[in-house]
């Protein structure tokens, strides 16, 4: 974890980005049509007004793995390893990135990483080690279809989540490359608080999961920082996992952070898991919002419960 570590290895910078979406929106009001629920009680309690709904995770993926690459120019045949991210695998085996690696036509190495909600964050940690060992073009890409796995009658759940990926190509560099500092964390006594068994739907103590995610989102983010040697002060933007924005207020407060700083999508896509850092991510890239050597915190928190912060210095 340390700088000079990672100082001393081979880096690697993200070259590329993009994002998958289903067409179908589901807004507040289509929810409150069926369900104990209302517009304002959804956007005052977790800031989201609509979700898309749709897809699988392996076809979002390859929309999004697509985007990136394109972004990148960089030729799928180049691609040494996949990393997605995905708690929804669209089968039980093989891994959802068997489909996604076929359908992109990557060469190497392809294998999916569960670690919930923070489960991009942790496959982008693992692309940066994997070029540290030699690995010249690495995909990561988070992606959930929530939808399947949500009880649709089950209004504390329903109104949270959504389907979507998002991905971005990692090149190796000659120099330092971006990672600045990391945190990867695990408590699995917590499980219990958010988990869905096999042909079952997610079962979630909103209120434990909020009060935990403000912490851990909080000192993962430190934990990293202090790793870097970045103040908090110094970060241009945090891309925090989209689940509900008062806890992304939270967590920024306690950081000292603006809150004007985070990257926020949550409004337009709810809680897409895996996939909603890279979705935040690309969001603010594409809307102009990184300049080179800005400094990037990305935090995750998720089932598990698990959690994950990098620090990253920007550069394209
Ligand atoms: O990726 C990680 C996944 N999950 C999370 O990050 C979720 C973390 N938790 C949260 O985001 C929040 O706890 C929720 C948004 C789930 C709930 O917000 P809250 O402010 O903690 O509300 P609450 O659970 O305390 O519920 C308040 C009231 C309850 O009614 P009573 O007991 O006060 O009469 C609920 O039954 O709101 C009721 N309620 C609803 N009312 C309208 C719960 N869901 C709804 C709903 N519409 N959809």
């Amino acid at each position: 974890m340390a700088t000079s570590r990672l100082l001393q290895a081979p880096g690697a910078t993200i070259t590329g980005w993009g994002v998958g979406l289903p067409d179908n929106i589901v807004t507040n009001a289509d929810l409150a049509a069926r369900l104990d629920t209302s517009d304002e009680w959804i956007v005052e309690r977790s800031g989201i007004r609509e979700r898309r709904i749709g897809g699988t995770s392996g076809s979002l993926a390859v929309e999004a793995g697509r985007a990136a690459l394109k972004d990148a120019g960089v030729d799928p045949a180049s691609v040494d390893l996949l990393l997605l991210a995905t708690s929804t695998p669209d089968q039980q085996m093989p891994a959802t990135a068997s489909f996604v690696q076929d359908e992109l036509g990557l060469s190497g190495g392809a294998c999916d990483v569960n670690a919930a909600c923070s489960g991009f964050v942790y496959a982008l940690v693992a692309g940066y080690g994997m070029a540290a060992l030699g690995a010249q073009r690495i995909l990561v890409i988070g992606s959930d279809v929530m939808s399947r796995i949500t009880d649709q009658e089950d209004r504390g759940t329903a109104v949270l989540f959504g389907d979507g990926a998002g991905a971005v190509v990692l090149e190796a560099t000659d120099g330092a490359g971006q990672l600045l500092g990391w945190d990867l964390g695990s408590d699995g006594s917590t499980r219990h608080i958010l988990y869905a068994d096999h042909r079952a739907h997610t079962k979630m103590d909103g209120k434990e999961v909020f009060r935990r995610a403000v912490r851990v989102m909080v000192t993962s983010s430190v934990r990293a920082l202090e790793a870097a040697g970045v103040a908090p002060a110094d970060v241009k933007l945090v891309v925090p996992h989209q689940a509900n924005v008062r806890i992304i207020e939270a967590a920024c407060k306690r950081l000292e952070i603006p809150t004007e700083r985070a990257a926020l999508v949550l409004e337009h896509t709810g809680n897409t898991s895996a996939g909603s850092i890279p979705l935040a991510l690309a969001d603010a890239a594409d809307a102009g919002r990184l300049d080179d050597g800005d400094i990037v915190l990305v935090v995750g928190f998720g089932a598990g419960m698990s959690w994950a912060s990098a620090v990253l210095r920007w550069a394209r």
